[in-house]
């Protein structure tokens, strides 16, 4: 698309439509997400929010027995778990305003990949085989996604004619043409045949919302990142603005792997009790991001020992599995840049590809709370913030973040629902800490993580010596291995000195399985 005279924008459309269908798995047009803009031209950044946003008639009995408590899977799986997606109104939007090129050019390449097929790649076919029985039990997800009821080996040619018809349509008709006319009434038909309570309004009344991004300072840097509804920045914000208190180097040094896990720990609690679609609920952004109020949460960490949970010092606590997501950072030569989070939740979403589309939908309904005490599928409890209602959107941890200093610009951003929040946050303190930049390092590091609930460190398996562990468990953490490596980031660098650009890929998004 660069080369084709578009610009960075017209790049991320491009790069997000052929994800969408060389990954299904992870993020599609069923979809929704969260584009970072930075425009070059007169500095202007703004974040388009394509979040899925839940039908009108939503109910949250839909999801409960008649004891009140949830049904098992039906916020992952079917019509009821599908909110009304975002992605085409956000390619929509994003080439009307931004990109340089028409819909149909960005869209050219997606539309070849799913009319003639791409071969599958060795992580496509693991996910297929790790996901074969919902595949199986899904709709019209078998047809597409297998290869006669099994999952596809390495080398075969996966084509999606109808999900070429449905980018076409896009591509001439824009955003209308998927929320008005023939592919919308498809649509709502296919979803509610499934279970779900979709109206032709949900989708007719959709729309992008260009939202203020989330910005700080952290020790000099500039750091821009998601606004609500995701909790990215403000969680990032939080944790960062408690480590300005300590001035953490080695990120990975058991004494300041503590610190950065008591400000998790903090950041976290903030985001289960206040956080939520700011088009709902009021949310105290302000003052959770204050350097004051860092101040105050960082005086209650005790550098020697790990705050038991009832006196981290948040108000009274109101009271995994894992998916799949893509992010992918764009710079062009002029310097716009795209930190792009797009994602239809669980590994295939709700598992239900609608009608005759081709269009795979997403499971974000199960990114609300249901109930206080009720945990989601990354093991986050929310509170009121986040409750289901009509027309609102799920509270995300989708962290597309720029950190601008001296030496440069650095667009990142991963999957791996709530602990993105940790990764892009180790990855800031890493670069912070680096003298020379090193990408590869950045991504490469290994992970630990904490959400507040479960009260427990998670860390990668093979990460971490006996010898760590020890000084964290010296410290009062309980320590849990993870089953797996997790997250799968993308970075782009351009240098402030010279304009000359890098970028790196996580080596764990060669790794098969789940993120
Ligand atoms: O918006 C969110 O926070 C989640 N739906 C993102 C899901 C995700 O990152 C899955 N990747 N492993």
């Amino acid at each position: 698309m660069l080369r084709h005279g578009g610009n960075a924008f017209d790049a991320a459309i491009a790069v997000g439509a052929a994800l969408a269908v060389v990954e299904p798995y992870s993020s599609g047009l069923g979809g929704g997400g969260f584009w970072l803009l930075h425009r070059a031209a007169d500095g202007y950044q703004t974040m388009l929010d394509a979040r899925e946003t839940a039908p009108a008639a939503v109910l949250l009995s839909m999801y409960l027995d008649d004891r009140g408590k949830p049904i098992p899977g039906a916020t992952r799986q079917g019509g009821k778990a599908a909110a009304i997606p975002g992605v085409p109104a956000g390619m929509a939007h994003l080439a009307r305003n931004y990109g340089r090129l028409p819909l149909a050019q960005s869209l050219a390449p997606a539309i070849a990949l799913a009319r003639d097929g791409f071969k599958v790649d060795p992580r496509y076919a693991n996910i297929a085989k790790l996901r074969e029985r919902f595949l199986l039990s899904g709709i019209n997800t078998a047809r597409i996604f297998l290869d006669g009821n099994q999952a596809p080996r390495p080398g075969y040619l996966l084509r999606q004619p109808q999900l070429a018809a449905t980018l076409e349509l896009i591509a001439r008709e824009g955003s209308d043409g998927f929320y008005r006319g023939r592919l919308a009434e498809e649509l709502v038909a296919a979803v509610n045949a499934a279970g779900g309570v979709w109206s032709i309004s949900d989708l007719k009344s959709y729309r992008v919302v260009e939202r203020a991004p989330v910005k700080f300072s952290y020790q000099g840097a500039t750091i821009t990142s998601a606004a609500l509804p995701s909790a990215g920045g403000i969680t990032l914000a939080q944790t960062l603005n408690i480590l300005e208190q300590f001035k953490i180097s080695d990120a990975r040094a058991p004494a300041s792997a503590h610190l950065v896990i008591e400000a998790l720990r903090r950041g976290f609690q903030d985001r289960a009790l206040y956080l939520g679609d700011s088009d709902f609920v009021p949310v105290p952004t302000s003052k959770l991001m204050a350097k004051s109020y860092a101040k105050s949460r960082a005086a209650g960490i005790d550098p020697a020992a790990a705050t038991p949970i009832d006196r981290l010092g948040g108000d009274t606590p109101i009271q995994s599995e894992s998916g799949n997501t893509t992010h992918y950072s764009v710079i062009d030569a002029e310097g716009n840049r795209v930190g792009a989070t797009l994602s239809i939740n669980f590994l295939f979403g709700a598992g239900v590809v609608a009608g005759n589309t081709g269009i795979l939908l997403n499971d974000e309904m199960d990114d609300f709370s249901l109930l206080p005490e009720v945990p989601d599928g990354y093991l986050l409890r929310g509170g009121a913030g986040n409750r289901i209602e009509p027309r609102k959107r799920p509270l995300s941890s989708m962290t597309p973040t720029f950190v601008e200093d001296g030496r440069g610009v650095l667009v990142l951003g991963a999957p791996g629902g709530s602990r993105i929040i940790s990764q892009v946050l180790l990855a800031i303190l890493d670069y912070m800490n680096q003298g020379e930049v090193d990408l590869m390092r950045l991504v490469s590091a290994p992970r630990y993580h904490h959400q507040y609930w479960p009260d427990r460190v998670e860390i990668e398996p093979d990460s971490f010596s006996a010898e760590w562990r020890g000084a964290l468990a010296a410290r009062k953490h309980t320590l849990q291995i993870g089953g797996r490596r997790w997250g799968n980031m993308q970075v782009v660098f351009r240098s402030r000195r010279d304009g000359a650009t890098q970028a790196a890929s996580d080596p764990r998004g060669l790794d098969l399985g789940w993120y």
